[in-house]
């Protein structure tokens, strides 16, 4: 029996009265996200947690990891076949890549892309260098450091071919994921708004502010399963801005994960299949493949893209670690497009795990009969 290592970071209870699988957040929605609010926004809930252990155990003893202090000694105890990797990480900016790390280091077979790739892609700016030496469209940026450049910058007299004389600029915190940090508010109009929110992110996450130029068009996020030449794009998820209250921006950040989207009201946000004309799809598609292929990513993703003014896809961040919530009665966007494929949670976990296996050459004896079948990349329409 394929003995499968599982490490995951697990949610501490925050509050009452917060979502299944969100991060329990309790403040009004008219108030800037307290910073400890969505601390543990990226880390998984005891829900998702289970349901992707279940869907493991068709293909082996799931020997469960919690991603703490205590997962070397664990990982060099137990010695799994192969680790499944979900932990977000604990601190630092390389905090996604430690478990892949820590499994190279003991050599130990994992799931889902390397510690490279998971730092690259924890650091937005650096990303989108990467895209750029390969010609894959991005939005324009600058990295506001610190507090001095900052100041310098404020100080500075505007070129018309700096990108802080093209308001409406979009400002985000550069180490976070599922919207840590990025609220309406980072949609700055002029000076003054840049210079406050640019700020305000500084001095609340303690990393570097990145500013892009707005990306004015439709939005999609595209989940990609598999490896090399076979990898493929699940049917792609489009954004319902319209579903948003009335008056509010077209972004998909914090308020409309956390905050609009409630059980009792869910937000109508994600169209799958999004419906476009096939020549966007394939542009779409394949510019996220070249992104896939281009960071490193191995056998899951989910990439964010955004049509600019001219209906170019750009790329507008790589998640090489997706969020899973297991309930489709929660938004979340990979577990959707897999649905859209046909494939199931189970099947879609299972598959990620069989591209690992495949990839590292780790043979998954299965437990279930039914868990034989080979969920993907076949089962996906062409
Ligand atoms: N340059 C941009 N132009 C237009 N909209 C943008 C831009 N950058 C970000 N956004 C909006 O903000 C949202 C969140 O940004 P981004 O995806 O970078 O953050 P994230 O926290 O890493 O997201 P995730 O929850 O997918 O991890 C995007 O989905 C998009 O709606
Ligand atoms: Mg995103």
């Amino acid at each position: 029996m394929t003995r499968i290592g599982f490490a995951y970071n697990q949610k501490p209870e925050l509050s009452a009265g917060g979502r299944t699988g969100t991060a329990a957040i309790d403040h009004r929605p008219d108030e800037e996200p307290p910073s400890t609010a969505d601390v543990y926004a990226e880390w998984d809930s005891a829900e998702t947690i289970d349901a992707v252990a279940s869907a493991l155990s068709a293909f082996g003893d799931v020997i469960r990891i919690e991603a703490n202090e205590s997962l070397p000694e664990r990982l060099r105890a137990e010695r799994p076949d192969i680790v499944f990797n979900i932990a977000e990480g604990l601190h630092g900016t390389n905090r996604e890549a430690h478990v892949p790390a820590i499994c190279e280091f003991f050599a130990i077979p994992y799931s889902g892309s390397d510690p490279f790739t998971l730092s690259l892609c924890l650091d937005k700016a650096r990303t989108k260098d990467f895209l750029r030496a390969h010609g894959v469209p991005n939005a324009r940026f600058a990295v506001i450091e610190d507090e001095a450049s900052l100041t310098r910058l404020l100080a500075a007299e505007m070129g018309s071919d700096s990108i802080f004389s093209k308001f409406p600029l979009f400002v985000k915190p550069i180490h976070e994921g599922s919207s840590k940090g990025i609220t309406e508010r980072n949609f700055v109009r002029d000076r003054d708004e840049l210079e406050a929110q640019a700020r305000f992110l500084l001095t609340t996450y303690d990393q570097p502010v990145i500013t892009e130029e707005f990306l004015t068009g439709a939005e999609f996020t595209c989940g990609v399963l598999g490896n090399g030449a076979s990898a493929q794009v699940l049917p792609l998820v489009g954004m319902n801005f319209e579903s948003l209250p009335e008056g509010a921006l077209p972004i998909y950040g914090y308020e409309a994960k956390w905050v609009w989207d409630t059980p009792d009201e869910p937000l109508d946000i994600f169209e799958c299949p999004a419906r476009v004309s096939p020549a966007l799809q394939r542009s779409i598609e394949d510019v996220v493949l070249r992104a896939y292929r281009i960071l490193g990513c191995r056998d899951w993703s989910r990439i964010d893209v955004r049509l600019d003014a001219n209906g170019t896809p750009n790329i507008v961040e790589v998640n090489p670690l997706p969020g899973i919530l297991p309930n489709p009665e929660d938004n979340s966007c990979l577990p959707k497009a897999a649905r859209a494929a046909g494939l199931g949670y189970d099947e879609l976990i299972q598959s990620a795990l069989r591209h690992a296996a495949e990839r590292t050459g780790v043979q998954l004896r299965t437990k279930r009969r039914a868990a034989a079948r080979r969920p993907s990349p076949v089962a996906l329409p062409v």
